[in-house]
């Protein structure tokens, strides 16, 4: 055993591995969360090696090559795993006020959003030996001391490191967080807009007119945003912001990267398709770089004729080939009112049908099958949730993974991501991400029902 004294604090470390057959249940449950913790953390280092690059480092102020890959499926595997146990494993160990506690003290994405607005990160970029913080704040016109405290909060956890006293850096995760960046949009989007609405979330439990409604115009971010006298949707809120749309759009890209969607070009046959038509393409998250890696594919982009714009631009500038010979089109399409264009061999709905209620889902679905051939499919890709127990015939019969025990079934906060998604849809829109069996009573559309969009 070794004794440390850090600070007034005793820290006591047994260094002796215990065998097996001396340890209790609870004992043996502990020792099974480490062995995933080894494992999973061996298989990401061994996917990082793979790449000829070597593993990242705590002081990379570049990106790895796999943080911009989009076939990561083995790596998003294994930090599943990793950060499912060791959460569960220190939730566990540590005393629970320790851990609850850190539930609600996370600022975070407060300092985060200050990172952003600020753009610390554009101006960290200039200065790779480190930039003291007096002449950074004034860069970026903010008081010194704030600016200080919001960095070292941020670099406890790995964003932006302070190399010399006062003095910091971008790190690999602080890049993130510069205004190029998509994962830094979408970021932006959360941290500024979202979080306002979680901040009505019990309030709007409690309203009359709010409480037990699931439809679009009484999620929390109306109730938030009636008090500061705003009516419109969501997407009228975009629509006549340019800044706002721009960064959701942006977002939306980074939302790709971060939870890992891309990966689906790869585990498709697109090669036995011709045509696609992108549902709800947004600029073109999901269907630009499929037009890149499949170059026969003929690609129709729908969405409002506002993001139709701003799609061609993109494209324009990101994938001009792809433009060259009318094999991308962008055709304005409001989905409840419009027929997709007809015949085509897929049509592809990524984060469409998680942003609307039930009724709404079925309409936008109805509409797709009245365009589509005699061998034509709907791709739905979004989340799927589970529930924290393991259900008989989960993950058997429906290909579906399940966490090896003694984690939860769901993985637990290695699916953290997904559920927080679960409740923005809430939050934002007063929809959610589904389980599979919700999924299918979704799909399961009636061809004559007639659902009329309030
Ligand atoms: C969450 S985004 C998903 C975008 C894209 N599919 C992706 O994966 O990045 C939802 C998209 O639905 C579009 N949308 C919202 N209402 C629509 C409507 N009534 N008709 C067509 N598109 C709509 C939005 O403009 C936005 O691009």
């Amino acid at each position: 055993m070794i004794i440390s004294n850090f600070g007034a604090e005793q820290y006591c470390f047994f260094i002796s591995a215990p065998k097996m057959t001396e340890l209790t249940e609870p004992e043996v449950k502990l020792e099974a969360l480490l062995g995933i913790i080894n494992s999973s953390a061996r298989q990401a280092i061994a996917e990082y090696k793979k790449t000829g690059h070597g593993v990242p480092s705590a002081d990379a102020t570049t990106f790895h090559p796999l943080d911009m890959a989009t076939d990561t499926l083995a790596l998003r595997k294994a930090t599943r795993l990793l950060e499912g146990a060791y959460h569960q494993l220190s939730a566990i160990l540590a005393p629970p006020q320790h851990t609850v506690m850190n539930f609600v003290f996370d600022y975070n994405w407060a300092c985060t959003n200050v990172a952003l607005r600020a753009r610390i990160a554009d101006v960290l970029e200039q200065h790779p030996e480190g930039l003291s913080v007096d002449r950074l704040a004034e860069a970026v016109n903010l008081d010194k001391s704030k600016t200080a405290r919001i960095l070292r909060a941020l670099s406890l956890m790995g964003c932006f490191k302070e190399v010399e006293r006062d003095v910091f850096t971008n790190t690999r995760l602080s890049l993130i967080l510069k205004s190029a960046n998509n994962t830094g949009c979408y970021a932006h989007f959360h941290s500024r807009d979202v979080s306002k609405y979680a901040g009505v979330l019990y309030e709007t439990m409690i309203d009359q007119e709010f409480s037990r409604s699931h439809e679009v115009e009484k999620a929390p971010r109306v109730f938030a945003c009636r008090k500061e006298g705003m009516e419109e949707s969501f997407w009228e809120m975009i629509k006549k912001d340019d800044e706002r749309r721009d960064i959701f759009h942006r977002g939306l890209l980074g939302h790709s990267e971060m939870m890992g969607t891309s990966a689906f070009l790869h585990q498709y046959h697109w090669d036995n398709v011709s045509s696609v038509v992108d549902v709800g393409s947004g600029i073109g998250a999901f269907s630009m770089p499929l037009a890149k890696m499949f170059p026969h594919l003929r690609i129709t982009n729908h969405d409002l004729p506002e993001v139709m714009v701003q799609a061609q631009n993109a494209w324009e500038k990101d994938a001009p080939d792809a433009l060259l010979d009318g094999r991308v089109k962008f055709v304005p399409n409001n989905f409840f009112e419009d027929i997709p264009v007809a015949g085509k061999d897929v049509y592809y709905l990524r984060h469409i049908i998680h942003n609307w209620p039930d009724a709404e889902a079925t309409m936008i679905l109805r509409n797709i099958r009245k365009a589509m051939g005699p061998n034509s499919v709907v791709l739905i890709h979004d989340c799927v949730l589970f529930h924290t127990f393991q259900e008989p015939g989960a993950g058997t019969t429906d290909g579906l993974s399940i966490a090896p025990e003694p984690m939860l079934p769901n993985f637990g906060t290695g699916s953290h991501r997904t559920y927080q998604i679960d409740l923005t849809m809430w939050f934002l829109l007063n929809s959610k991400e589904r389980t599979l069996d919700e999924l299918k009573i979704i799909a399961q559309v009636p061809y004559n029902s007639s659902l009329t969009r309030r």
